[in-house]
């Protein structure tokens, strides 16, 4: 059985000082892991885990190595693995099978690898873990206690697994604690895209006319630091009362076709397929961008795309330029994957701290407790709040505490106008 696989194990020792910036930036991830380190608290056990493979998730790995776990891990998709850190991994001993640019087949076949180390416990990110073990690879499913999900698009797919029973183990959505979405989805995704944009294009945000798909977690985060660079920001939804949300916020709300005769820059986060497609791409400016920071890369039709170009060629890295039949141009970034992984190195550390602190231990909770039916389980609200104290005590921010007298109050209903 293969080890790992990687592109270049000689990256290895950049990899180990990106680990180590990382690890400086995750305090709360840091504490569990000496927790980890005395309690072994995953002694034995082999968790098999489909993660962005960046140097956040390295030191997450880290942790959960000091519980006493074996991890068998590969990326989360074909264009986000940082080949450095994917080969620091591979020489402390993990079973990584990750490489950036990878074909389609090429990706499965990583996932393949981590199911041949025989998990335990899975941690996805986007569900194609659980997928591959669900359809190809069922033998694998009586090791299995539980496993994880980190993102918004796995949940949903693992909810509509449930709701036909194909479920068959239980999964933890971590994308769904306060300590996840609140801050990763938003700021971390905010930050992160408006980054991967630049480093692609180097382009001015200012007067700009920013038209972003979807106002959910994610993109409510990336319409914010749009605007605060000076964008004219417009928001598409389908969902009324995230338009309204969108409204009162400030930003202009209307349908995509209209948004995009006039958008300079467009950014989908929705989750939803094909959301800029063929006649949206007709009524385009000369010169528009577009980019991705949804989970799969399919909310940009590439295939119209492709279909409407008469030529294409590659500008800079990650920066594609498709001319039309009419002569306009259009740039697609990443090649329409997520475009804060592709093009820069996803979320912040002090954001990844949280998500990943709220992975181990949903990790520690899974391994200590019985099996939990095969369903999709909330994050247990003991784990959600322990890990905001401790991410305030890294911040050193202290707050109030309840008095005697406002818990009673806060717990009656006698009490009315006095
Ligand atoms: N880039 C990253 O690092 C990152 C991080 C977290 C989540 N994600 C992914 O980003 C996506 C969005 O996540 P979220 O947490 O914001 O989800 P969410 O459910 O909070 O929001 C999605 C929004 O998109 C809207 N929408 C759906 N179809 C639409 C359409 N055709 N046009 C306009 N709006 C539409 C929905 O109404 C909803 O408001 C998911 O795929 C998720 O997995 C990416």
């Amino acid at each position: 059985m293969e080890k790992f696989k990687v592109k270049d194990a000689s990256l290895a020792a950049k990899g180990h000082l990106q680990i180590e910036w990382a690890s400086k930036h995750m305090p709360v991830l840091n504490q569990i892991k000496e927790r980890f380190n005395k309690e072994k608290p995953l002694k034995g056990l082999t968790l098999g885990a489909c993660l962005h493979v960046t140097k956040e998730t390295a030191v997450l790995v880290d942790a959960f190595t000091a519980g006493g776990a074996k991890v068998a891990l590969c990326g989360s998709n074909p264009l986000s693995t940082q080949d450095d850190v994917a080969a620091a991994l591979a020489e402390k001993g993990v079973n990584v099978f990750a490489w950036r640019e990878q074909t389609t087949e090429e990706y499965y076949w990583c996932v393949e690898r981590a199911i041949d180390q025989k998990p335990v416990i899975t941690l996805d990110d986007g569900a194609d873990l659980v997928g591959t073990i669900h359809g190809k690879r069922t033998e694998a499913l009586s090791n299995i206690k539980g496993g994880t999900e980190e993102t918004t698009t796995g949940v949903l797919r693992l909810r509509s697994m449930e709701k036909i029973r194909a479920l068959k183990y239980a999964i933890i959505a971590v994308n769904d604690a306060y300590t996840k979405y609140l801050f990763d989805n938003r700021y971390g995704t905010g930050q992160s895209t408006i980054d991967g944009i630049l480093r692609a294009t180097n382009t001015l945000l200012a007067g700009k006319n920013f038209v972003v798909c979807g106002y959910g977690w994610c993109a409510r985060g990336i319409a914010m630091r749009a605007q605060g660079m000076g964008a004219n920001v417009t928001v598409t939804e389908v969902n009324p009362l995230r338009a309204l949300e969108a409204a009162m916020n400030g930003f202009h709300v209307m349908p995509i076709i209209e948004a995009a005769r006039i958008g300079d820059i467009f950014v989908t986060s929705t989750g939803d397929i094909s959301v800029i497609r063929k006649e949206h791409m007709q009524e385009m400016k000369d010169g528009a961008i577009l980019a991705n920071s949804g989970h799969f890369n399919v909310e940009i039709s590439i295939k119209d795309l492709e279909e409407l170009a008469a030529s294409k060629r590659s500008i800079r890295p990650n920066l594609e330029e498709y001319k039309l039949n009419d002569g306009r141009r259009l740039y697609l970034l990443a090649e329409g994957r997520l475009v804060n992984l592709a093009a820069a190195e996803g979320h912040p550390s002090e954001v990844m701290d949280m998500s990943f602190a709220n992975q181990a231990l949903c990790t520690e909770y899974l391994a200590k407790n019985e099996k939990m039916p095969p369903k999709v389980h909330q994050v247990p609200k003991e784990i959600d709040e322990t890990v905001a104290r401790l991410k305030l005590n890294a911040m050193k921010i202290e707050m109030d505490e309840l008095t005697e007298e406002q818990k009673k109050y806060l717990a009656t209903w006698e009490m009315g106008t006095i």
